[in-house]
C-alpha cells in the first residue's frame, strides 16, 4: 500500500511520515530526496524546481506494489492508496517556519495556504481518498495513532474537519496584507 502524507511546509510531514512508516514497517520515502537520487528537476537558488508529471511517473514506476509512506508537500501527486492531508493551526505553521529562518514572505505565503487549505483542495482533486487529520495540540506520536486507526477502520476519506476562518484574526499579523 502506498501512503502519501501531504500539507503545507512546518505542517509535521516528514516527523509523522517517518514515525507512521516505522509502525507499519513500511519503506519511507521523502520525494525531494528521491527526485535529487534520480536527477530529476533543477536546483534554482536553493530550491529544487521539479516537473510533477515526471516526478509521478517515476514514482508510480518504481514504487508499484510496494508499501512505502511517501512524504512530501507534492506527494498527493503520487498514486497513493491513501492520501492524509496534515493540518496545523496557520499559527504554528508561522512560528516554525519563522524559527527556521524563512523570510517574512515565505512564511506569510504558508500561513496563508494553511489557512485557505489549498493542499487539502489540491488532494481532493487528485485522489478519493483524503483523511485530513488535526495536528493541533498533539504529539506525532497521536498524530500517528490517530492514522492508524482511520486505516484500521477501514476509514478511506475525511474532509472538512478544520476551518481556519475560526481563528482568522489570531493569523492576521502573519499575512502579507
Ligand atoms: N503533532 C505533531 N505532528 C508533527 N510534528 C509536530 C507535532 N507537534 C510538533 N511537531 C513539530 O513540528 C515540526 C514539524 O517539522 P517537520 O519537518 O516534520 O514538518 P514538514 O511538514 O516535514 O516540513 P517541510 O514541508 O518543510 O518538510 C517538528 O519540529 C516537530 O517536532
Ligand atoms: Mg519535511
Amino acid at each position: 500500500m502506498i501512503i502519501a502524507i501531504t500539507g503545507t511546509p512546518g505542517v509535521g510531514k516528514t516527523t509523522v511520515s517517518k514515525l507512521l512508516a516505522e509502525r507499519l514497517n513500511y519503506r519511507y520515502v521523502n520525494l525531494r530526496d528521491y527526485a535529487l537520487e534520480k536527477g530529476l528537476g533543477e536546483m534554482k537558488g536553493d530550491e529544487l524546481e521539479l516537473d510533477v508529471d515526471e516526478l509521478v511517473e517515476n514514482f508510480a514506476k518504481d514504487f508499484k506494489g510496494e508499501d512505502v509512506v511517501v512524504d512530501s508537500h507534492l506527494a498527493h501527486h503520487v498514486p497513493a492508496d491513501i492520501v492524509v492531508v496534515l493540518r496545523a493551526h496557520p499559527k504554528l505553521v508561522a512560528e516554525r517556519l519563522k524559527a527556521r529562518d524563512y523570510s517574512k514572505e515565505k512564511v506569510g505565503e504558508n500561513v496563508e495556504a494553511e489557512l485557505i487549505d489549498v493542499i487539502l483542495v489540491e488532494a481532493i482533486e487528485e485522489n478519493e481518498n483524503v483523511i485530513e487529520v488535526d495536528t493541533t495540540g498533539k504529539t506525532p506520536g497521536e498524530v500517528v495513532e490517530e492514522i492508524l486507526g482511520l486505516i484500521e477502520r477501514g476509514v478511506r476519506r475525511r474532509i472538512g474537519i478544520v476551518d481556519w476562518s475560526e481563528v482568522y484574526d489570531e493569523v492576521v499579523p502573519y499575512l502579507r496584507l
